[in-house]
C-alpha cells in the first residue's frame, strides 16, 4: 500500500506516469467519470482549508466516489481528545483513502504508520504539501512544456510558506533549474534548504528586491506571508505587503513569463493581474483537481 506524504514518495518516472494520466484525464473525463464508483475519499481537516479540500472532494466526486470527513479539528474527536492515531484507525474502516492535513508537521506521518488505507497528506504545518506541489509541477510541465531549464523566482514568506518547502525539493531532481529567492530578511528561506542545494551544487540567489530580478524569471511563483504561522501580529503586519505584484511590475518581466500562486491570495498579486496572460494561477487551481484525481486512481491501484 502507498501513501503520499513528501512529493519525492514518487521517482521522477513515476510523477511523469502521473502527470500523464492527469493529462488523460483533462482530455478524457467521461472515461474517467465511474472510474471511483463505490469508493470513498475520507478528508480530515484539523485546520482550516477551502481549497485544497474542496479540490479533493472535487476530484472524487469527479471520478464517481463519495466523500466523507470534517473541515476542521474543533468538529472532530480531537475536541474530545482523540489522538491522530485512534481517527485514522476508526477511518479506515469508514473509507478507502484519506487526505489529512493537520497544523503539527509530521501528524499525517504518524496516521500513516496506524493506517490501513492509503493517506495522503494534504499539508502539515510550514513542512510540506505534497498535493500543491504536484498541482505545480504538472502546472509548469503543461504550460512551460518541461519540467528543468529555466530560472524560478520565489518570492513573500520563504520561511514558514510549505508550499514553497516541497516545491524546492521536487524540482532539484530535474535539470538546470536555478532558483532566486524573493524575500524579506525575516522571512527567508530556511537554512536546511539552502545547505542542501549549496551540497547538491544547485545554483541560487536570495535578493530582497523583486523589481531587480523581475527580467530574468521563467517563472514567478508568488506566496501570502503566513499570518497563522507568526508569533506576533506587529511582525505580520509590518511584513504583509512587503511585496504586491503589479503591472508595472509585470511589464519588467519576459514576454512568456509565467505567475503561479497556490492561493489564497491576500494582497501579493493586484487583481489587475489577473487579466494579464501571463497570470496563471486559476488554471493553476484547474491542474489541482485534474492531478489529485490522478493521484486517487494511482493510490488506489486503479489507473
Ligand atoms: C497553501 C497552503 O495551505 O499551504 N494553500 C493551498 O493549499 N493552496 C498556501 C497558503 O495557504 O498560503
Amino acid at each position: 500500500m502507498r501513501h503520499l506524504m513528501s512529493p519525492l514518495d514518487f521517482t521522477t518516472q513515476e510523477l511523469d506516469r502521473l502527470f500523464d494520466l492527469a493529462g488523460d484525464i483533462e482530455r478524457n473525463k467521461a472515461k474517467y467519470a465511474h472510474a471511483c464508483d463505490g469508493r470513498i475519499l475520507a478528508t480530515c481537516f484539523y485546520e482550516p482549508s477551502t481549497r485544497t479540500r474542496l479540490s479533493f472532494e472535487s476530484a472524487m466526486t469527479r471520478l464517481g466516489g463519495s466523500v466523507i470527513g470534517f473541515s476542521d479539528a474543533g468538529s472532530s474527536s480531537a475536541a474530545k481528545g482523540e489522538s491522530v492515531s485512534d481517527t485514522i484507525r476508526v477511518i479506515s474502516c469508514y473509507a478507502d483513502i484519506c487526505a489529512m492535513r493537520h497544523p503539527k508537521e509530521g501528524a499525517p506521518m504518524v496516521a500513516m504508520e496506524h493506517s490501513l488505507i492509503p493517506v495522503i497528506n494534504a499539508g502539515d504545518g510550514g513542512h510540506q504539501h505534497p498535493t500543491q506541489t504536484l498541482t505545480d509541477l504538472l502546472t509548469i510541465r503543461s504550460l512551460k512544456g518541461a519540467l528543468g531549464g529555466f530560472t524560478i523566482g520565489l518570492c513573500g514568506d520563504l520561511k514558514f510558506g510549505r508550499t514553497v518547502h516541497s516545491l524546492i525539493h521536487a524540482l532539484v531532481r530535474y535539470t538546470d533549474i536555478r532558483f532566486v529567492f524573493i524575500s524579506p530578511e525575516e522571512l527567508r528561506v530556511p537554512d536546511y534548504i539552502t545547505e542542501m542545494l549549496k551540497g547538491k551544487n544547485i545554483p541560487y540567489e536570495e535578493v530582497t528586491s523583486l523589481e531587480d530580478v523581475m527580467p530574468s524569471l521563467d517563472l514567478l511563483y508568488m506566496t501570502r506571508v503566513q499570518k497563522e504561522r507568526f508569533f506576533n501580529e506587529e511582525d505580520y503586519i509590518r511584513l504583509k505587503d512587503f511585496y504586491i505584484l503589479d503591472t508595472a511590475k509585470m511589464e519588467l518581466a519576459k514576454p512568456d513569463m509565467l505567475v503561479l500562486h497556490p492561493l489564497p491570495r491576500v494582497n501579493e498579486i493586484s487583481v489587475e493581474v489577473d487579466k494579464d496572460p501571463r497570470a496563471a494561477y486559476f488554471k493553476q487551481v484547474q491542474y489541482g483537481v485534474y492531478v489529485r484525481m490522478a493521484l486517487i486512481l494511482t493510490l488506489l491501484e486503479l489507473a
